[in-house]
Parts: structure tokens; sequence; C-alpha cells
């Protein structure tokens, strides 16, 4: 279904019952990566996932799509939908946008989830390389994305999901370029979110992959030291959405639960 911010077509599902949980996705995915994580948590949630601008069957509403502008657009979309408090899982560039969520409307998240993702800002040379991003994009898109992609796996995982690797590829293909650009200067813009992750008062989790390339695993879990965070190890790289399904469906059913 479509709702509609500031005229633009905001693409998103909401299926099931019980508390909300909504799901971010990543950057270069869509709300399709929940797919097959969807029919057993809508058991126990009403599931709403979207997908950002710039993404998926989603317009673009800005040269910037920047955390807070998108942390806004499912706000308004929340209410829209008459949902007051919700869960929030955010993967990577999704769980960006969960921070600054929970930054500007902390009323209306309960507990919150980053899964292979980070609450500080890109350090200067993740900006410069934002920024050839940027400049790559424009002649040769088809390659940037397919790099991209192939970056978010492991040397081990890029072998195990090739035919799941071609299909975001040709997914991804399909964003326009300018919707892929807002979203990397808005994430090269991003603040850093480590105070607001400490002093969150809900629920929080860091779920972090051993042989993640973009966001190290050592890092993450220093992190969710400092930031009185639970800490989930998961075996693999940055798409636990993908190579942990089983065990990230179940970790998502128990997130009231867990406690280490
Ligand atoms: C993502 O998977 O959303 C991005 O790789 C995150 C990033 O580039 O910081």
């Amino acid at each position: 279904m479509n709702y509609y911010f500031n005229n633009t077509p905001i693409f998103y599902k909401s299926t099931g019952s019980g508390p909300a949980l909504v799901l971010l996705h990543g950057f270069l995915e869509s709300s399709t990566i929940w797919k097959e994580l969807i029919p057993d948590l809508k058991e126990k949630y009403t599931i709403i996932c979207m997908d950002l601008p710039g993404h998926g069957k989603s317009g673009n509403l800005s040269e910037i799509h920047s955390m807070e502008l998108m942390a806004e657009v499912l706000y308004e979309l929340l209410t829209h939908l008459n949902i007051a408090t919700c869960k929030l899982v955010g993967h990577s560039m999704g769980g960006y946008v969960a921070l600054a969520f929970a930054e500007s409307y902390p009323h209306a998240v309960d507990t919150l989830v980053l899964l292979n993702s980070t609450p500080l800002s890109d350090s200067i040379e993740r900006k410069e390389n934002r920024d050839r991003a940027l400049r790559l994009i424009q002649s040769e898109k088809k390659l940037f994305i397919g790099m991209a992609i192939a970056n978010l796996f492991s040397e081990e995982t890029r072998l195990l999901f090739p035919s799941a690797i071609e299909a975001l590829k040709k997914e991804a293909y399909s964003f326009s370029t300018e919707g892929i650009m807002a979203n990397i200067r808005g994430m090269r813009d991003r603040v850093d979110r480590t105070a607001l992750l400490k002093n969150f008062g809900g629920k929080k989790w860091v779920v972090a992959g051993t042989k993640d390339p973009i966001v190290p695993f050592s890092q993450c879990k220093l992190l969710a030291l400092e930031t009185e965070s639970h800490f989930k190890t998961v075996e693999g790289s940055h798409m636990s959405w993908l190579e942990n399904q089983d065990e990230i469906v179940k970790f998502l059913l128990f997130i009231d639960f867990f406690y280490l």
C-alpha cells in the first residue's frame, strides 16, 4: 500500500496482530528483505515494514534523506495507522533511522533493535568513501550497486547466497540514482547517537555478526557495553536477516523476555 508524505508515495505493508513491530531495511534494500521472516513474526506482532525514501517502491523526498527526515516519515505513517508505540528493528541504515526516531519520538518506541548497525557517525575515511560513491554512481550506477551489495557479505557468505545477492542487485538497479544519492548523503551526514542509545529508557539490543565487514563485531560489542544495551552475537556477516534467518526470527519473537 502507499502512504503519502508531502505528496510522495511511501510504500508499506502491515500484517498480523498484536504489538507493533516495525522492520526497517538497510541501504540498497527494501521491505522485501523481511518477506521470509514475516509469516512467523505476524503470529505475535502487527508487522509494519516500509520502503524507506529512495528505496523500493517509495519516492524521493529531498536531495538529502537525513535520518531525521526518514524517522519523521515513519512517525507520520504510524500516526496514520493509529499506532502509538512500537518495537523498532533497524537493519544497518535502518538502525540509524531507528535511533533518529527514538530521539525525536521517544514516547513512540519501547524497544530498539540495532541489527548489524551502530550508533556511531561516519569516520572521516568513511565520509570520503561516501563522496567517492556519490561521484561513481552518477556514471556507473550498475557497477556501484553490484560492488556495494557484494561488499555487504563476507567472502564465505557471498558464496552461500548467490541467488539472494542477484535478487538484491536486480531490485536495487530499479532504484533511482537520485534516491540512492540522497541516502548516501543522509548516512554521511548523520550524527553520533551513542549517548542517545545509552539514555534510551526502553529495552535495547545490539545484534552483531562475527564477520560483519561494515560494522565491526568488536566495535559493536564495546558499544553495547558502553550504552548498556543487551548484546547478541550471530555467526555471519552484515546480512543477518538472510544469513541467520531462523535465529533472528526466534530472537525477535522473544525480545521482551531475553536477558543476558
Ligand atoms: C547498510 O547496509 O545499510 C549500509 O551498508 C550502512 C552503511 O553504509 O553505513
